[in-house]
């Protein structure tokens, strides 16, 4: 069963469009980067595919069911499937970061017992690499830190799928590198889906299965990451500064 399913999709807002008649889906078990220049739609993509951003047009499936955005029931039982990672992190200052992972269990599921919260909080904080810092508030933690923390956070409702704004970016290129490790573990000893949207070329190459780039109000390419290479699109080509052969 795919994850997600967009049939038909217009995205935008008020009388602007800016994404056209989108069919896609994403496949579980893969990391799908979403690409394509500054102001292309991604984040717009992204709030749609999360709920944020009514379509003007078209449906998206979650494993055969429709989102219904005038729903709230629909939207709620959509935001404890997923687990985002903004691009500011979004972590709470006035809490640490054991409050701050905590926060979704105890938004989601309060009925959690307190032991039962701490075994899962310190089991994600143990995946991201962040052992015993449980007890830092995020003004004490360095940028990397921080992405990981948030990406804890994503997690520790056992989302089916982690969507992920510009995860790596900002970050020196060593920490940088270590985020995208990080996702590709995730992703291949759990199995998880994730749906990331970078521009960083190096990033893409380091996690990418699957590409979805954007152009021109639409999807100019859709498919394997190691399909890119070898395609005579020279829009495709320039975008990921791909050498032509030589004559
Ligand atoms: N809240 C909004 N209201 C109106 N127009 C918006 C809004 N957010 C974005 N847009 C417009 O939608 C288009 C796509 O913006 P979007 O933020 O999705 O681009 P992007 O691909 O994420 O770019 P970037 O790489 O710079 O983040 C742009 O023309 C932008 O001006
Ligand atoms: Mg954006």
């Amino acid at each position: 069963m795919d994850h997600i399913r967009v049939v038909n999709l217009d995205v935008g807002y008020g009388d602007e469009t800016v994404l056209r008649n989108l069919n896609f889906v994403i496949p579980p078990g893969m990391i799908t980067v979403v690409v394509g220049e500054s102001g292309s739609g991604k984040s717009t993509l992204l709030k749609a595919l999360i709920g944020l951003n009514r379509p003007l047009a078209g449906q998206v499936f979650w494993g055969g069911e429709r989102i219904d955005y005038d729903s709230e029931h629909s939207l709620a039982a959509l935001y404890r499937r997923i687990g985002v990672l903004y691009q500011n992190s979004a972590l709470l200052n006035s809490l640490t970061l054991y409050e701050n992972i905590a926060l979704p269990i105890r938004i989601h599921r309060h009925s959690t017992p307190r032991s039962d919260e701490s075994a899962r909080v310190h089991e994600v904080l143990g995946m991201v690499g962040l052992r015993g810092a449980d007890g830092k508030y995020p003004f004490e933690l360095s940028g990397g830190m921080r992405k990981r923390a948030a990406l804890a956070r994503a997690m520790v409702l056992e989302p089916e799928i982690v969507f992920c704004d510009e995860p790596s970016a900002g970050l020196d290129p060593l920490t940088a590198s270590g985020l995208d490790e990080l996702l590709r573990t995730l992703q291949g000893s759990h199995g998880m889906t994730f749906v990331a949207v970078t521009h960083e070329l190096r990033s893409i190459g380091r996690i990418a299965d699957r590409v979805l780039l954007l152009q021109g109000g639409g999807i100019r390419f859709d498919g394997d990451f190691k399909d890119v290479a070898g395609s005579g699109d020279e829009y495709l080509r320039s975008f990921f500064l791909l050498k032509d052969e030589a004559p």
